[in-house]
């Protein structure tokens, strides 16, 4: 098949796809987009969490052929150009970051997180992130991370 559909904005087309292939493939191999990553590939571990239509879904449990026609956001569309968004650039600050395998998905749900609620209690934080396994951190430096983007964009327009 051929599929369309929209990645960070602009209009993208892939030909040649199976439609039972994962939207986390297409965008990983097909689109030059290796931000989103395939760390179990069983809806497990939240790194592949992108938005789908605005709601954030794990990558590579959605086929390529249930992505026709959808507007997708990846890590990479949260950023302004070379310009980190705040969530990206809290998570490097406060140390959240170690191998990195679970920070994409984790800064598309953060990112989620604060745009639904501007000062998020620590059991939303966690609640919000109880998808997205980490192996590395322990967490509490993910949780200073959420804080910090949430103080600095409060009153923000995001
Ligand atoms: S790679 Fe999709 S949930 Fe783990
Ligand atoms: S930083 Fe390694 S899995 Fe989270």
């Amino acid at each position: 098949m051929r599929l369309n559909v929209t990645v960070n904005g602009e209009a993208r087309q892939a030909d040649d796809v199976w439609e039972g292939e994962s939207l986390l493939y297409v965008l990983r191999e097909r689109m030059g987009l290796p931000g989103s990553k395939n760390a179990c590939e069983q809806g497990e571990c939240g790194s592949c969490t992108v938005y789908v239509d605005g709601v954030p879904a794990c990558a590579c449990l959605i086929a390529a052929g249930q992505a026709e026609g959808r507007d997708i956001i990846t890590v990479e569309g949260l950023a302004d150009g070379e310009g980190l968004h705040p969530v990206q650039q809290a998570f490097l600050e406060a140390g959240a970051v170690q191998c990195g395998f679970c920070t994409p998905g984790l800064l598309v749900q953060t990112h989620d997180l604060l745009e639904r609620v501007e000062s998020p209690s620590d059991p939303e934080i966690r609640e919000a992130l109880a998808g997205n396994l980490c192996r590395c951190t322990g967490y509490e430096k993910i949780l200073d991370a959420v804080r910090l983007a949430a103080g600095r964009m409060a009153g923000t327009s995001r």
